[in-house]
This record gives C-alpha cells, sequence and structure tokens, in this order.
C-alpha cells in the first residue's frame, strides 16, 4: 500500500488539530470505542465499511503513545535454527548498520552453521575426541588471527586458547556458556536474525542438542523498526491482539496464547491435508499447521488483518493462501481435511441474515473435521443476539447443518476462558 506524502502530512495536521480536544482525539484513536455502534446492526455495517476503507490511517497517524523503545524486549532467546546469517566483519561494519542497507547485505547467509570451521572445530573436539591443535579447522582459525581477522571474541592465539578451555568446561557444565560469549544478533528489513557474535556459543548448544539460546539484540534495521512501529500502532488501536505472533521481536500482549494450538496437537487425530481457517485474524494457526504439513487456507474479513497477516507470512517464508472475504463469499474451494472455526461462529447468531448465511454456508462445506471454539452464551455481546446457543446446542446446531455427525469435548477451558474446544468429526 503506497500512502503519498501529501495525504500523510495531511492526515497528521488534522490528528494535531485535535491535540486541542484530547477527549474525543482518544475515543476517535481508539477503534474498540467505535464499537459501542455495533448495538445497532445497521450503524455496525457502516462503521466496519468506513474502517475497512480508511484504516490504513491507522498506520500514518504519529502518537506518543507509538514508542517502540517502551515495548520492545532486547534480550530472549529464539529458536537456533532462526540464526541463518552471520554478520562478518562485525567491528567495521556494525557502527554504520544504522545507517547503510549496503552493511546489512554484507551478512552472509550460513543456512548451515555446520559447515563453518568453528563447528566443525567444535565437533572434532567433543565428538571425535581429537585434541584441539591437531586439528585442521584449527589452524585455520589461527591463521585468521595472524592475519589480523578476529575469530569470536579473540583477536590472538592467547585469547583464543583461553576460549577453547572455557568451552571445554562450558561443554560439560553449559550453564558456564553465558559467561564465555554473548550471542549478540541484529534483525535485518525482513526480520532475519542475523548472528553478530556468539558463533562459538551457537555451536556448542547445537552439539548439545540444545534448540534455544538467550540473544541480545543490538541492532535493529530501519525497515524493520517501522514494519514493528505499524504494529505498535494496530496493536494500540485495537487494545490488544488477539493471537500471539511468531516472531520472537514483535513482543505484543495478545488475549490468547499458545494453549489453543498446544491443545489440538495433543488430540491430533488426522494426517495432514488441506485445512481453512475461518477468521483467521493474523494467521497464528495457518503458521503452525503448516509447519505440521497442512495446506492451509487462511479466509480474513478485515483488511486490516490481512495486511498484516500477509507481512508475518513472508517474513517467516510461509506459504498458506490469504483470502481476504467473508467466509459466505468463499468459492475458491470449498472441501477440506479439516475446519478450525474458532470464536467466529457466534458472531453469525447476532443477526437473522448472518444466521441464515451460516446455515446455508454449513450445508455447502465439505470437511471431515471441524475443531470449534464456541462463545460463552453468557457474554454481554450476546445479549440481544438473534439467537444463543448453550455449547452443546451449538455444537449440535453444526451437526445438523452439516456433513458431520459425532463430536467430543476436547478441552474445557483456554487461557483462563470459558470458551471451550470441540472436535466435530464424519
Ligand atoms: C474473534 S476473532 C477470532 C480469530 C481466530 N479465529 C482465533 O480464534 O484466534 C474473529 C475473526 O474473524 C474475522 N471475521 C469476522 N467475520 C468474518 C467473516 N464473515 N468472514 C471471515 N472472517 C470474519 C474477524 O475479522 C476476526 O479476525
Amino acid at each position: 500500500m503506497v500512502i503519498s506524502k501529501l495525504k500523510s502530512k495531511l492526515i497528521n495536521f488534522a490528528w494535531k488539530l485535535l491535540t486541542y480536544a484530547p477527549g474525543l482525539k482518544d475515543t476517535i484513536y481508539r477503534f474498540y470505542a467505535w464499537r459501542i455502534f455495533e448495538i445497532v446492526p445497521k450503524f455496525k455495517d457502516y462503521i466496519y465499511k468506513i474502517y475497512d476503507k480508511f484504516w490504513y490511517i491507522e498506520l500514518i497517524i504519529e502518537n506518543k503513545d507509538f514508542d517502540l523503545k517502551k515495548v520492545q524486549i532486547n534480550k530472549y532467546d529464539v529458536k537456533i535454527n532462526r540464526l541463518r546469517y552471520i554478520l562478518n566483519q562485525s567491528d567495521s561494519v556494525m557502527t554504520n548498520l544504522e545507517k547503510n542497507d549496503k552493511d546489512w547485505e554484507k551478512a552472509e547467509i550460513v543456512g548451515d552453521i555446520t559447515k563453518k570451521d568453528e563447528y566443525i572445530l567444535l565437533k572434532k573436539h567433543f565428538v571425535d575426541k581429537e585434541n584441539w591443535h591437531e586439528i585442521q579447522e584449527y589452524s585455520r582459525l589461527v591463521k585468521k588471527l595472524s592475519n589480523n581477522q578476529r575469530v569470536g571474541d579473540c583477536s590472538n592465539e592467547f585469547e583464543f586458547k583461553r576460549l577453547l578451555d572455557q568451552l571445554d568446561q562450558g561443554f560439560h557444565n553449559p550453564e558456564l556458556l553465558n559467561n564465555i560469549e554473548r550471542v549478540k544478533v541484529g534483525i535485518n528489513k525482513s526480520g532475519k536474525y542475523v548472528l553478530i557474535s556468539g558463533l562459538f556459543v551457537i555451536a556448542i548448544l547445537m552439539l548439545l542438542e540444545i534448540d534455544n539460546v538467550d540473544v541480545e539484540v543490538v541492532i535493529r534495521h530501519p525497515q524493520w523498526k517501522s514494519f514493528s512501529t505499524e504494529f505498535l500502532k494496530f496493536q494500540s488501536i485495537h487494545g490488544e491482539l488477539y493471537q500471539p505472533l511468531i516472531h520472537p521481536d514483535l513482543s505484543f500482549k495478545s488475549s490468547y496464547t499458545d494453549e489453543r494450538f498446544l491443545i489440538i496437537r495433543e488430540n491430533l487425530t488426522i494426517e495432514p491435508g488441506s485445512l481453512l481457517d475461518i477468521g483467521a485474524n493474523l494467521g497464528y494457526f495457518c503458521h503452525k499447521f503448516e509447519d505440521l504439513g497442512f495446506d492451509c487456507y487462511a479466509v480474513e474479513i478485515r483488511p486490516s488483518n490481512v495486511h498484516f497477516m500477509k507481512k508475518l507470512r513472508d517474513i517467516e517464508g510461509k506459504t498458506f493462501k490469504i483470502i481476504n472475504k467473508s467466509i459466505f463469499d468463499l468459492r475458491e474451494k470449498l472441501e477440506f481435511d479439516v475446519i478450525l472455526a474458532f470464536n467466529i461462529f457466534h458472531h453469525f447468531l447476532r443477526e437473522k441474515e448472518l444466521y441464515e448465511k451460516l446455515i446455508d454456508f454449513l450445508n455447502r462445506i465439505k470437511v471431515h473435521t471441524m475443531y470449534f471454539q464456541p462463545h460463552d452464551p453468557r457474554e454481554a455481546i450476546m445479549k440481544n443476539a438473534y439467537i444463543n446457543f448453550n455449547n452443546e446446542q451449538f455444537v449440535n446446531f453444526i451437526i445438523s447443518n452439516s456433513c458431520l455427525n459425532n463430536f467430543e469435548l476436547v478441552n474445557k477451558q483456554t487461557d483462563g476462558r470459558t470458551r471451550p474446544i470441540y472436535r466435530i468429526f464424519e
């Protein structure tokens, strides 16, 4: 989406004018405050139509609430397999990283750390039990040092030998590894981690078959910062995100955690196949099920969610299909092995027209298994609903209107909310 500079200036000017009416400004910018109009279905339709057309204004306006530094965490753990890039010549290049795209490009894609001299040296020593100085890679690294190149944190052979002594101790007591080399990373423009220091520690953790490592983020590419700020604006307008984010650097609060996915994975009775996620939101479940080998389709009505869902999908290199339309307009594909219908169908019980569309949709779709998360019928949003089912009535409603015949309760509540998960099957 390209927004002209002029348009963006005008929007920010109007936004600044609102500083004279802080209460009004706050209400306008908190999207959930607008939801009061949801009580009247006609208003609701207008509000969402306007929102879907102009939601991108959220990304333009400036506000002190959007200070990334206040929310961003710099020390956390990541999966080692995210560290696929290494920044060589780190000292000279580091200082320029803030401004210079070319220096980021100097990061070498290692993909496979096991092919680096540092890893091979450690493997030959710790696994094949060879002496350090009899290993070919040892001589190569020492040669690098004598050519005034750094190896890890070391600038000469004496420091290098001391490092290897520390690694000997760390191999038998991994806690000591924290004192050896700090694992420092940067994040490039597309959210990839670039290893700046700590390759020896990473290598030894891999040999110990440890999957995660504590890192310190010391630098972020300006484009990554601006994407994270967009996200912060989005989150701040909506109160909090609905789903957890996959990328470890996007540490925004969400209503739901990984709990639902972990419960389903434990109870998964089917082989990977096609999967439809209805009301996919930010695509969390498609990321997770694609990892399990499913061919996923995310259907989501809100362009704002789709904007972020697409970016998050591309950042993670996922390939699931994103369809930006109402589930009732889905025509592309109507047969799936699995359907996820989490926290979505009850919205369609609130109006007669949507209720009828839901019945029609359930009759049209072919599916073997549906994971279904209904609402809690006591919730306030259902007060004036056209029809309100308790959980079992809702499951039976799905069974009587679809090709599915049986059900089981998988879990009574998740993330502290009384919204159970059901498996409904043929
Ligand atoms: C309450 S959230 C649930 C998100 C997700 N299913 C979960 O449980 O994590 C409902 C989502 O469905 C989307 N949605 C609402 N009506 C829809 C429709 N008719 N077709 C597709 N998506 C819809 C909303 O934009 C929102 O992202």
